[in-house]
């Protein structure tokens, strides 16, 4: 029952070697992707990450709080575009936690990792997360959630 999986849910942030499977990621986005949308208008935009060297750069991008990214093997760029829907914050969020609990049902950990108004290196995260993935810079930027097996 989807209580259960609400009911034992925890964030994870220490996650082991083992990579997730395609499918396993394939399902998390597509979880994403499904999440309710204001108006159906659909502003944000998922960016996949299977790269740990990418996954490890990214955990850089802010000061506090990002260490869930030194060890996730899979992680998820939550990003939108603000052009397309005022109220992509909610809808953002929305997204986020439905990869969440989609890991969760697969057995898997997660973290979200909040990257708006926080800052690295006195600079703001969402530019370092913009810089280091190559994204539109108009763009914005949410959260990254880490994903990996748990312990
Ligand atoms: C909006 C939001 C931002 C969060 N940002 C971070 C973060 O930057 N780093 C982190 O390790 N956890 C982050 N978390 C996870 C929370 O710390 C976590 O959900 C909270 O401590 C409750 O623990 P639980 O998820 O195990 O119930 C965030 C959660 C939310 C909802």
């Amino acid at each position: 029952m989807f209580i259960d999986l609400v009911r034992s849910r925890k964030t994870c942030r220490r996650f082991t070697d083992e990579p997730l499977s395609e499918e396993e990621a394939s399902l998390i986005v597509e979880a994403g992707d499904k999440a309710p949308s204001s108006r159906n208008l659909r502003p944000v935009r998922l960016v996949p990450v299977a790269d740990v060297g990418r996954i490890r750069e990214l955990a850089l991008c802010k000061d506090h709080g990002s260490d869930a990214l030194l060890t996730a093997t899979f992680a998820v760029v939550v990003a939108a575009d603000p052009s397309v829907c005022d109220v992509w914050i909610e809808d953002a969020s929305l997204a986020t936690i439905f990869m969440q609990m989609e890991a969760e049902d697969l057995g898997l950990g997660s973290c979200w990792v909040q990257v708006r108004l926080r800052t690295g290196d006195g600079e703001p995260a969402e530019d370092r997360v913009r810089r280091a993935m190559g994204l539109d810079p108009s763009w914005k930027v949410l959260s990254i959630v880490a994903f990996g097996r748990r312990p």
